[in-house]
Parts: structure tokens; C-alpha cells; sequence
């Protein structure tokens, strides 16, 4: 039976929104040059998604883009708060917004995305960071302009961080990033708590949009230009579990791929514990289905994947691979990986060199464990010390960095029908494109070829990018 849990925001409740960005555009109309935002993301295409809904209310209040802090009416950092990290470096930077608010008094400084649902952060920022005046959490984004209104009209700090289980908001205008790609949310959140990861209690639940305004979505963007579109949700593979309609995700792709137009369909990020033998049969049997598939592993070692609360072992991960192979033998692969979870062995760490080995991906996202707050594995006992964590990073690295190389090599001479994205901020090409897996190639080439599809000969690789021409 479906669960028909998910919350909607009422048209209504968004066309207020809309009407608010339209009084604050007035209000801001007296202004001699018209009042510019900056907006700075961190994390990942999720919160890109999530900037673009920000741009597009700032737009509709009036405001211009900038990427200079001094040049700012309104400051919007969009945070992550997956690695220790990256929250050092929000921070550091929020940091430093203390001067530019010193010369800008009636400057609005606004802290948003995953960071500003953790309690620790908010009180932080309360206490510690009295230039901030709006913290808002990934929950509350669809009411960016009632907050925006409400610091314009009156003094005071707005915090809006209550723990919710999330909503679906239809109908928030956007700012894209690019004409030629695009990234399009099919559903938010995530219900599988892994024991190491914060995402599910800053997120909220999973919940999937309706395939009606997922597919007008894609039509309007095909229809537009773009060519290369990116469905988003923590864990796709559950898409349509709390829908009444009996659509999975396979289905979704199926209705996605027969929207007419010459462009590729791209999806992540796909859980193995939930990777159906139908989804692979559908990326086999649609043609505008990219040839790439993003399939976290995590960890090599049956004892650690369990304490990482993944719900699959290596066999069954190995297994899913070759089934995929079986009926797409080009298949480009991606994963995820993380070295140093608590207890992980050096011997352990090893099974994930070996799996590394067997499958042989074509890139890999590694990163070294980092204990998040509230979450179960950062309880636990964490003896390995850092420098040995290191010394296995590195080695998976260099391991991973060979394969890379070598997969690349095996590009050269070959032609390969790839999208061109844009320009090449390396000086020795002018254009940037993509194969159809999604592999970085530089080239030369006239300008007017970004958006379009060009068979490419591939000429050069290295580790990272491949080289061609025309
Ligand atoms: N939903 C996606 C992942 C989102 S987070 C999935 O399940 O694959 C992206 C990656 O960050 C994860 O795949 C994981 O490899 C890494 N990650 C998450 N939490 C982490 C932590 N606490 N320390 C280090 N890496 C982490
Ligand atoms: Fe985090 Fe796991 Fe959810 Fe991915 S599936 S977002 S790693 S809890
Ligand atoms: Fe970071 Fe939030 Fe994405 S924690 S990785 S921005 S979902």
C-alpha cells in the first residue's frame, strides 16, 4: 500500500511567497541602481538546486548577482554539513563577513541549507556570529521571502530551524546556473540513516515529487535548450514509495525518455541496497539514458558495511555490477567511498582495494571518515590513529588514480559523440565537453558549439580529463 505521508504546500501558500518578492521589489524600487545579492553554495547538487530556487525569489524581489561580499545588499550562504570540513570553512568564511556588515550596517547576512538544521550551529550563530541575521534550515527554504520581507520591514534576527519532517513546495521560481544542463529534483530527503552520515536529520524524511511536474519540468527545460539533465534525490531508487500513483523510479525514467528531443537523462545518486534489476533493464532498453552509473559503495568489508548500516555486502554489491555489466558492457561507473570509518582495520580497508581491483571504476569520490554529531557511528570507539587513516587514503588514491589513467587510455583513437558545456578555463583549449558517461574532454573549438552534440576524436588522456578534436 502506498503511504500517502507527504506534506504539500498549497499554491496558495507559495503564490503568497511570490506576491511577497513582488512587494519587496517594490519597495526596493526607489533605490538609484537596483540592489544586488550574492549567493555562495557549498555541498552538494542538491543544495546547486536549492541556490537556484534562492536566485530565483531574489530575482523576482529585484535583486542583481554579484559574487563580491563588499557589493552586497543581501548575503545568502547555502552550507553543507557532511564533513567536519566543510563546516570549518562556512565558518571561517561567515567569519570574515564581520568587516564587510562594519561599512554595510543595513547589510542582511543569511546562513541557509543543511548546517542551519543543526542545533549546535544554530546556537552557535545565536551566540557567537551577531552579524548573521537570518538562519533558516532546508526545510524552511520555500519561505525565503516572508523572512527577507520580514528583516526589511523591521529590526531583529530570524531563526527558523524547527526539526520537520519536510514538505514538497511546487512552483518556486528559479535561476538556473546553466542553459545547457540542469539539474532536476525528483525527491527530497532520506530514510536510510546510515550510521555515519547527518543528511537524514537535516533533510528530513523521503518524499517524491508528482511525475506530472517532474516530466513539465524536463519538457520546459528540453524545450529551452538544455540537453543534459540531471535527476536528483538522496536515494532515487525509493522515488514513488509515499506517491499514490504506482510509478517507480524505472517507470519515471521510462515517461522521462520518451519526451521528444535530442537530449540525455542522467540520475543520483542510486543506493545498491535498492538498484533493481528493472532499473538496469531500463537504462539498457531507453536510448537518451546516459551510459553512467553512480553506485556508492562505501567500504569493502562485510563487518564495517553492516556498522554502516548499508543493508547489502559485497557480494551482493559485486553481483549487482556484473548484472549491469552483463547488459551494459561500457558502462561507466562512479562510487563513493569512505576510509577510516571507527574500527575500520587496516586488513578491512584492504577489502576495499581489493573491490576497487575487481570492479575497476571509472572515478571514485573518496573521503575520510568524519564523525557528525547525533549521528550513531560517531559514538563509537575510533582507535586507528589519523596518520595510518591517512596512509590507507593515500593508497586508495593512488590505486584509484591507475585505474583512472588506464580507463582513460583506452578513450584514445576513439570518437565519441560528446556534449559540448562550455568554455575551457584552461589556456591551452577553448571548450569544455562531455561524453556520453560524463568524462571531462578539452578541445578547440568555436564558441557557438556549446549546447550542441559533436562527435569528438579523442587525441590525449590523463588521469582527470580526456583531450580531443573536432
Ligand atoms: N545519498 C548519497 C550520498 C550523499 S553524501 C548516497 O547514499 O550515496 C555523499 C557522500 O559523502 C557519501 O556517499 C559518503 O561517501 C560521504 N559521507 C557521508 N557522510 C560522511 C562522513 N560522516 N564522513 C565522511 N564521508 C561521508
Ligand atoms: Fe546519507 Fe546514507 Fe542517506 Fe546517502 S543514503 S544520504 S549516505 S543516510
Ligand atoms: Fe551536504 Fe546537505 Fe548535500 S549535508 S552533501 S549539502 S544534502
Amino acid at each position: 500500500m502506498p503511504n500517502q505521508t507527504t506534506t504539500r504546500i498549497s499554491p496558495e501558500d507559495i503564490q503568497r511567497q511570490n506576491d511577497l518578492c513582488r512587494q519587496i521589489a517594490q519597495l526596493q524600487h526607489s533605490l538609484d541602481t537596483p540592489p544586488l545579492a550574492l549567493v555562495q553554495t557549498y555541498g552538494c547538487q542538491q543544495n546547486e538546486a536549492d541556490s537556484e530556487r534562492l536566485r530565483g525569489y531574489l530575482a523576482q524581489m529585484g535583486f542583481g548577482f554579484t559574487q563580491d561580499p563588499e557589493q552586497a545588499r543581501i548575503v545568502v550562504i547555502n552550507t553543507c554539513a557532511i564533513r567536519d570540513h566543510a563546516e570549518r570553512k562556512v565558518l571561517g568564511n561567515v567569519g570574515a563577513l564581520v568587516h564587510t556588515k562594519r561599512s554595510h550596517p543595513d547589510q542582511i547576512i543569511c546562513l541557509c541549507g543543511c548546517m542551519a538544521q543543526e542545533p549546535e550551529v544554530a546556537e552557535k550563530i545565536k551566540k557567537s556570529f551577531r552579524h548573521v541575521d537570518l538562519v533558516f534550515g532546508p526545510q524552511a527554504l520555500w519561505r525565503f521571502p516572508e523572512f527577507v520581507h520580514t528583516l526589511l520591514t523591521r529590526r531583529g534576527r530570524i531563526f527558523e530551524v524547527a526539526d520537520e519532517p519536510g514538505s514538497i513546495a511546487e512552483g518556486i521560481p528559479m535561476v538556473r546556473q546553466d542553459p545547457v544542463k540542469a539539474w532536476v529534483s525528483v525527491m527530497y530527503g532520506c530514510n536510510n540513516f546510515c550510521s555515519y552520515c547527518i543528511v537524514p536529520y537535516v533533510r528530513g524524511r523521503e518524499r517524491s515529487r508528482q511525475p506530472e511536474d517532474i516530466l513539465a519540468e524536463v519538457r520546459e527545460l528540453v524545450q529551452n535548450g538544455c540537453r543534459d539533465v540531471t535527476l536528483l534525490g538522496q536515494n532515487v531508487n525509493s522515488y514513488g514509495k509515499d506517491l499514490e500513483s504506482p510509478l517507480d523510479f524505472s517507470d519515471l525514467l521510462e515517461e522521462i525518455n520518451k519526451i521528444p528531443g535530442d537530449f540525455l537523462i542522467r540520475f543520483m545518486t542510486s543506493h545498491p541496497k535498492d538498484a533493481t534489476q528493472k532499473l538496469f533493464e531500463t537504462m539498457a532498453r531507453c536510448e537518451k539514458i546516459a551510459p553512467v552509473l553512480h553506485l556508492p559503495f562505501q567500504a569493502g568489508n562485510d563487518r564495517i558495511l553492516k556498522a554502516m548500516n548499508r543493508h547489502y555486502d559485497r557480494a551482493q554489491y559485486l553481483d549487482e555490477i556484473r548484472r549491469l555489466r552483463a547488459l551494459l558492457p561500457d558502462i561507466v561507473l562512479t562510487s563513493d567511498v569512505i576510509v577510516g570509518f571507527p574500527g575500520e582495520t587496516t586488513p578491512e580497508f584492504e577489502e576495499t582495494l581489493t573491490l576497487l581491483e575487481e570492479v575497476r571504476f571509472d572515478a571514485l569520490f573518496t573521503f575520510l571518515y568524519s564523525p557528525r554529531p547525533g549521528t550513531p557511528a560517531a559514538k563509537l570507539d575510533d582507535p586507528m590513529p589519523r596518520e595510518e587513516k591517512l596512509q590507507n587514503f593515500n593508497r586508495l588514491v593512488e590505486l584509484q588514480n591507475q585505474i583512472s589513467a588506464q580507463k582513460h587510455a583506452a578513450y584514445l583513437g576513439s570518437v565519441q559523440r560528446c556534449l559540448v558545456d562550455g568554455l575551457c578555463e584552461d589556456g591551452e583549449w577553448t571548450l569544455t565537453a562531455r561524453t556520453p558517461g560524463n568524462r571531462l574532454v578539452r578541445l578547440n573549438g568555436p564558441e557557438d558549439l556549446i549546447g550542441q552534440f559533436v562527435p569528438v576524436k579523442i587525441t590525449g588522456a590523463n588521469t582527470w580529463s580526456l583531450f580531443g578534436e573536432l
